[in-house]
């Protein structure tokens, strides 16, 4: 980062002495005001809740202009990296900074595969929940399980580890949401095939019987990658920054993870693909088309308590772009299996349609998110609903772990401690049982 020419003053009309706090410029995007010493100088504190104004690290990995709807990882536009390359490639160029040549990418490639196999010993872990459990309740306990069995790359500050702790992450996430799926519907485990794409290794573990033979279908695997690529970094949002404030205190990357996993669970974050496909799977079962705008009507007002899942961004205040990309997706899906007339896509694009006119989204900004299209998506994939925030969790892994790594690297880096404006009690003493 670049100290800026000029200077941020903050002066007081109490009288008090005002201070200059310096400014920085990053590459491009919002300046920042550096206010480390204001506490120091000033003894007092800021105070941002949900982080509206608060750039929390400096970052050279993803960029995202929210009102021009733009998104770039290391410099690439998402719309070049969906279309021009696959997942491992997309990975990567997060972790290592440049996309591969083709020997880089094969390397990757094979560096990759060779891990996708988990610990045996993880099944009987995985045994002791319910069958009927949540997959991102097991994902979270299987993720921070992995650090009870590859002790080799725990140890957060040997840049060693980290990177093998990495490969490991992003080689068996798929084998672990595969496994979550196959254990919650009583099927057999099906172990990776190292033959197969990143992508098409993980549909056949999620959809083979060794019963029987199965066959990748491309239109499937190019459209699993895309959300794979889509999902995959999208810089200091509410998992992310988990992660970071996580790592920060030197806890091994696996629990640094699963606090991420956690983190993305919550309908406002990563949970809302599957509570928008639940909301349309609803609205259908209200009637469908005829009832969107009676629906739309609940949605504005504010008592009813209902929003529309899958529109609404803190970053976009224009179109996601990867919700665009991820729109053309579902069209290609769709057309591939037979399903052009699917009632929740139809009762998807009526929704959309309204609230792109509607004045009280347009005044507020309010577009589709990435959520809104995945969902149809991996429906249409055979993806059960439960196991969406599961896929963005394995997409959006080699994000967390490149952005703690790159924590861990820079040299200003602390343990997260962020403060508070006190509005509780001030001291006072316990009172005998008696007298309270
Ligand atoms: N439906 C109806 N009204 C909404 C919606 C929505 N989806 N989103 C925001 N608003 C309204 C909100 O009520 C507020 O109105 P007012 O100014 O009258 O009080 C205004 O728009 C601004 O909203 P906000 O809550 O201040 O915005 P935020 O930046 O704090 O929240 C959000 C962003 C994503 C949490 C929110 O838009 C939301 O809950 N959306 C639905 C859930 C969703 O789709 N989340 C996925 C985000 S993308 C995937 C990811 O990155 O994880």
């Amino acid at each position: 980062m670049k100290l800026a020419d000029n200077k941020a003053t903050l002066s007081f009309s109490n009288g008090s002495p005002s201070i200059d706090l310096p400014v920085y410029q990053g590459s491009v995007g919002p300046d920042v005001i550096d206010i480390r010493k204001l506490y120091g100088q000033t003894g007092m504190f800021t105070y941002d809740p949900g982080f509206l104004s608060t750039a929390s690290c400096q970052s050279a990995i993803t960029y995202i202009d929210g009102d021009k709807g733009e998104l770039l990882y290391r410099g690439y536009p998402i719309e070049q990296l969906a279309t021009q390359c696959n997942y491992m490639d997309t990975c990567h160029l997060l972790l290592k900074g440049e996309l591969p040549n083709e020997q880089q990418s094969k390397d990757f490639n094979k560096l990759i595969i060779n891990h996708t196999m988990v610990n045996e010993q993880m099944q009987f872990f995985l045994r002791g929940f319910r069958r009927d459990a949540h997959p991102m309740a097991v994902l979270t306990g299987l993720v921070g399980a992995l650090s009870a069995f590859y002790h080799d790359s725990t140890d957060i500050t040997n840049a060693e580890h980290r990177d093998i702790a990495a490969i490991r992450l992003i080689a068996k996430m798929p084998t672990l949401v595969a496994m979550a799926y196959k254990y919650g519907i009583g099927q057999p485990y099906v172990y990776p095939r190292n033959d197969l794409s990143y992508a098409g290794n993980f549909l056949r573990m999620m959809f083979a019987v060794p019963c029987e033979d199965y066959k990748v279908n491309p239109v499937l695997e190019r459209a699993l990658d895309r959300i794979f690529i889509l999902h995959a970094d999208h810089e200091q949002n509410a998992s992310t920054s988990t992660v970071r404030l996580c790592g920060s205190s030197g806890t091994n990357p696996f629990a640094a993870i699963a606090a991420g996993v956690a983190c993305l669970w919550g309908p406002a974050h990563g949970g809302a693909n599957e509570a928008c496909l639940n909301m349309l799977e609803d609205l259908q079962r209200q009637g469908g088309l005829p009832k969107v705008g009676e629906f739309m009507e609940q949605v504005k007002d504010k008592n009813s308590g209902v929003k529309l899942m899958g529109f609404g961004h803190r970053v976009y205040k224009n179109y996601d772009p990867r919700a665009k990309l991820m729109q053309e997706t579902c069209n290609e899906v769709l057309a591939e299996l037979g399903l052009e007339n699917d009632p929740l896509f139809k009762l998807a694009k009526a929704v959309e349609k309204i609230a792109l006119e509607d004045d009280y989204f347009v005044q507020r900004k309010l577009y589709p998110n990435v959520d809104f299209y995945s969902g149809i998506v991996q429906r249409a994939i055979g993806i059960p609903v439960n196991l969406f925030t599961g896929i963005f969790s394995l997409a959006r892994t080699v994000g967390w772990i490149a952005q703690l790594n790159e924590m861990i690297s820079d040299t200003e880096y602390k343990i997260g401690r962020p403060r508070q404006l006190f509005t509780g009690s001030v001291a006072r003493n316990v009172q005998p049982i008696g007298k309270r």
